[in-house]
């Protein structure tokens, strides 16, 4: 539609206590082909006239009983926060404090009655092409917002998808099932919620800690897959897909890449300071790396293995409890039973499903 059209189907509003001023600017409008102009002698119908209807145009008398035009700008001020307020006063008066007031509460425009008719359809056209095209920027910006959000989440969903199917990929080639890492992730998230971290940092964590294996993709097959006990060179080699998983996601300065840095370096660090790669001990390991050391066990307890069978959830439970401490912070590691009726409900949901048979 072309801004002239436009002008011509916007809403426009006459507000005069006399019914003939109304019906004659009304009529004025009408002829010139404007084709919503509504228009009431009583103020105190606006409130519930601009309820039903986004106005474009309010002619305003100043002087009404009951609300008085400053009192409507005053109501009208309330409903174009940070917006163009198209308001055009008709007055009688032509003294200046009338006219300072009025353009004090919000007044765009004036038109002295009895006004001059091309004077005044000029001067409404111009307050309605003000008002349209505040309108179209507006409008333009909230569509533009909307797609700004629309991307930025989308970019969010792929990047959490790739790193989600990255760390699958490394753990495919050990589990042959993808769904350990999406339920250590799940408890992981539990656990930090509720030792307080907030849902933001708990949401890091969750889309960080898929990738806390993923160096494993640098452990040779005869290292990774050999079914027998593995030798003392042959563990230093396994051990070193924390550092290979670190160097894989360091280097980026997003808080997302920088947590699952951590949690691959620090994941099989232990409380007592027995852990791998650096013995670090205590809150020496990250909040991240803690949290999902217990994630990581307890799920591993539970699942298959080709090495071992799953434990029952009381023995996993137990086993994390005894090493609240040792292996395990203490903070941590007891809130595992807390939360077991949540993790039943992942498990359930991401069973062990292996890809081969
Ligand atoms: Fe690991
Ligand atoms: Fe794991």
């Amino acid at each position: 539609m072309n801004i002239a059209n436009e002008i011509l189907q916007a809403n426009i509003l006459i507000i005069d206590d006399e019914p003939a001023n109304v019906k004659l600017l009304k009529k004025l409008l009408e002829r010139q082909g404007y084709q919503n102009v509504s228009g009431t002698s009583d103020p105190r119908d606006v409130e519930s006239l601009c309820a039903a209807t986004e106005f474009d145009a309010f002619l305003l008398d100043i002087r009404m009983p009951y609300l008085d035009g400053y009192g409507i700008m005053t109501l009208l001020k309330d409903k174009f926060v940070n917006d163009y307020m198209p308001v055009l006063v008709l007055t009688a008066q032509t003294d200046r404090e009338t006219r300072l007031k009025a353009l004090k509460y919000g007044a765009k425009d004036f038109l002295t009655k009895p006004f001059d008719q091309l004077e005044a359809l000029t001067r409404i056209h111009n307050l309605l092409e003000v008002r349209l095209m505040h309108k179209h920027i507006r409008d333009q910006n909230i569509i533009l917002e909307e797609q700004v959000q629309q991307r930025t989440q989308e970019l969010y969903d792929t990047r959490h998808e790739v790193i989600a199917r990255l760390g699958m990929a490394a753990e495919y080639r050990d589990n042959e099932t993808g769904n350990h890492i999406i339920r250590m992730s799940k408890y992981a998230k539990l656990l930090a919620l509720e030792i307080g971290l907030g849902e933001g940092h708990a949401d890091i964590i969750l889309n960080a800690a898929p990738m806390h294996d993923i160096g494993k993709i640098g452990i040779p097959d005869s290292v990774l897959l050999k079914p027998g006990k593995l030798d003392a060179e042959e563990w230093q080699i396994m051990r070193s897909h924390v550092d290979i998983g670190a160097k894989i996601l360091s280097g980026h300065d997003s808080e997302l890449m920088q947590a699952a840095c951590l949690i691959a370096l620090h994941h099989h660090e232990k409380w007592n300071g027995s852990g791998y790669p650096a013995g670090l001990k205590g809150e020496q390991i990250s909040i991240e790396g803690r949290i999902c050391a217990v994630a990581d066990v307890f799920d591993a307890l539970l699942s298959v293995r080709p090495y071992k069978k799953p434990w029952t959830v009381e023995q996993a439970l137990s086993l994390i409890e005894a090493e609240a401490g040792q292996h395990f912070d203490p903070n941590i590691a007891p809130l595992m039973r807390k939360l077991l009726p949540a993790a039943m409900e992942i498990m359930q949901q991401y069973p062990d499903d292996p890809i081969t048979s």
